[in-house]
């Protein structure tokens, strides 16, 4: 019994010797999207990356008429906010999904107001030299959503540049991405370890640069 447990534990250790190499030297040329005959394959587990924010321009508010009348909660990828947060940049192989989400109730016990719906679309951008060498800002937009709303494309092909890029090359106050509307990446800017969140008594968000001995950065 014990033999064998030594056995079975032995074997394990052989596993993770031959797998953690590996594992890291995948982890250190990882992007998180694969783009296939210029197509971007719909990506995924995004909702367990970072969350930045939820714009919203309620048609209410609009003349019953706003371009993107749902919700937006946006998510940037794990090793672009590392970088975000050490450097203040969006690093080349940069990824945020931006999840489409309908204006559900206008009530609820707290009061009058806009709560999230059902998931209605999903859209993407992208910052890579090696993909877009043409683009404007190496950046370049996707959608993944049906005319119905009601289902996704498993791949996309990157806009033309007037449909996307130019609003966001105008009027993003970071780059191509509008960072004036996320807190989050905000208050993270070159902030090190506070930008996690809990770290600093101030609520408003402070240009700190990142320094090693007193910021415990993730990355
Ligand atoms: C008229 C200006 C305008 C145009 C055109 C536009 N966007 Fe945006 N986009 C915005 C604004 C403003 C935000 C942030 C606020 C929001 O989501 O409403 C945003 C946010 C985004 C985000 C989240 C990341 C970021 O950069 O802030 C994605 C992804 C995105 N847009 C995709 C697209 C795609 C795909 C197209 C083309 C089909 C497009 N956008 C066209 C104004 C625009």
């Amino acid at each position: 019994m014990i033999k064998k447990a030594f056995g079975f534990s032995a074997a394990c250790g052989a596993v993770f010797a031959l797998s953690a190499p590996m594992m890291s030297a995948t982890a250190t040329a990882e992007e998180f999207f694969t783009i296939t005959n210029g197509e971007l394959q719909r990506p995924t587990g995004y909702r367990e990356w970072i969350f930045v924010g939820t714009p919203l321009t309620p048609n209410d508010l609009n003349d019953g008429k706003a371009p993107f009348p749902e919700f937006h909660n946006v998510y940037i990828d794990p090793k672009s906010w590392a970088h975000w947060k050490k450097t203040g940049e969006f690093r080349d192989g940069t990824i945020l999904m931006k999840e489409l989400v309908s204006v559900g109730s206008k009530a609820a016990v707290s009061g009058q107001g806009y709560f999230q719906g059902d998931y209605i679309g999903l859209e993407a951008t992208i910052k890579s030299k090696q993909h877009f060498p043409d683009e404007p800002g190496n950046w370049a937009y996707y959608s993944f959503t049906t005319p119905d709303h009601k289902s996704l494309t498993p791949t996309a092909k990157a806009f033309p540049a007037a449909a996307c890029n130019a609003c966001h090359a105008a009027a993003a106050a970071d780059d191509f991405v509008f960072t004036q509307y996320y807190p989050v990446l905000r208050a993270a800017k070159a902030a090190g370890g506070k930008g996690t969140g809990g770290q600093r008594d101030e609520l408003q968000p402070v240009m700190v640069m990142p320094d090693a001995s007193t910021t415990p950065d993730t990355q």
